[in-house]
């Protein structure tokens, strides 16, 4: 994709320079911030238009309020903690257009910077309403795009505004797409995806994105179920999402025809009720009453020897239940294995990023994007509005 106009090409001095930050971070039950990477990651963007002396408005969403002020959602705690970590006070605005706003923004001085409250608590947000547009772009002169994780969503913040103001993308957002990039333009083969996690659905058009693309595609997770059941495994009581056999199908027919190979867990770690350890069992034949909640070992071996050659891997999504110790080793050996082979390893997408970081595994990557959705459909080679309204460079 072409380079898109880089922050470092505006003249930001003194200027109310509109940033639009992804910091939908995980939360904890308390409210608290659980993540805090989205918030860390922008700190170079943050710090840079300080020193060059702009005045900076950043805005995000939070949660999915659905248009209603919820406090519950409130960016509070997380201007708290984006104020420690910028060592000077970050006020919430907490009337996010109209006078108020304005003569908050009015006072700021060169290399200040205020926050609006969570863009969500307004209807026009989600709708990208041209009068909430233009109101947010009314409180800025220039728009810095910065929120990888919701290029994805044509909303108010991310095109509206860029719309109606000079935009550049922020030095998050170059190197997200300069990361993803490398497997979408000639990644170094063999390119090898895992892929696990849930929602079959969800993740198709990404599957079939890959086909004649990957090399090979190994499948772990909840995502398998679906493909064992279609091959007519016995899947005990684990739960499968069903209606998908005919996709599931020609996804695999599409692939043969292609030469990518795809790879099903042979085996899998089960819960049987009552019974604290875990059990293995062939992915044929899980018990009757029993769950499926990882990969097995001679999957975790098989996939291995898959990635023992390879050059670019691309990981979305656990193998098993990660959170839970008994099935966390699917995820974590495979993981481990992984940190041990050379090449260019990316983690993308969903709550991937902090599996890895629980696990204490992210060294097995050479790039670990941002982006939730955003990077997914940007690895499926779909146009991203929020990115595609900002000048190329
Ligand atoms: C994300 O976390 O993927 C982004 O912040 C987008 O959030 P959304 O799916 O609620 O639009």
């Amino acid at each position: 994709m072409p380079r898109k106009r880089p922050l470092t090409e505006a003249q930001v001095r003194g200027r109310r320079v509109l940033v639009r930050v992804d910091f939908n971070v995980p939360r904890t039950e308390e409210g608290g911030v659980a993540d805090d990477r989205r918030i860390l990651e922008v700190l170079p963007t943050l710090r840079y238009l300080r020193e060059e002396g702009a005045r900076t408005i950043l805005m995000s969403h939070l949660g999915r309020p659905g248009g209603r002020r919820d406090a519950a959602d409130s960016l509070r705690p997380i201007v708290q903690r984006l104020s420690g970590y910028l060592g000077q006070p970050v006020p919430l605005i907490e009337e996010i257009t109209g006078p108020k706003a304005i003569a908050e923004v009015e006072r700021l001085a060169d290399g200040e910077f205020a926050m609006l409250e969570n863009l969500r608590f307004v209807p026009g947000e989600e709708k990208n309403d041209p009068e909430f547009a233009a109101a947010l772009a009314q409180l800025g002169e220039l728009f810095v795009e910065e929120a990888f994780g919701s290029v994805h969503r044509a909303h108010a913040s991310t095109v509206g505004v860029a719309q109606r103001l000079p935009g550049y993308v922020g030095f998050l957002v170059e190197r997200e797409v300069v990361g993803l990039s490398k497997l979408l333009e000639a990644p170094e083969r063999p390119f090898v995806a895992i892929l696990g996690g849930a929602k079959v659905r969800d993740k198709l058009p990404l599957l079939k994105s890959l086909v004649g693309r990957a090399d090979r595609i190994l499948i772990g997770g909840a995502l398998a179920f679906p493909f064992l059941a279609a091959q007519g495994a016995e899947l005990g009581a684990t739960p499968v999402e069903t209606g998908l056999d005919e996709e599931v199908r020609s996804f695999l027919e599409a692939a043969r025809a292609k030469g990518t190979l795809v790879l099903l867990p042979v085996d899998l770690l089960v819960e049987i009720a009552g019974r604290r350890e875990a059990e293995s069992a062939a992915a044929s034949l899980v018990p009757a009453g029993a769950i499926a909640r990882d990969i097995g070992p001679l999957t975790r071996d098989r996939f291995y020897a898959q990635l023992s050659d390879s050059r670019t891997v691309f990981w979305n999504g656990p193998l098993g239940l990660a959170e839970d110790p008994r099935f966390a080793p699917g995820t974590r050996e495979v993981l481990a294995g992984l940190a041990t082979i050379p090449g260019f390893h990316v983690c993308a997408g969903g709550d991937s990023g902090r599996i890895a970081e629980d696990l204490g595994l992210t060294g097995a990557f050479q790039y670990l994007s941002t982006g939730g959705g955003a990077a997914l459909e940007f690895l499926e080679g779909r146009e991203l509005p929020g990115l595609a309204v900002i000048p190329d460079a």
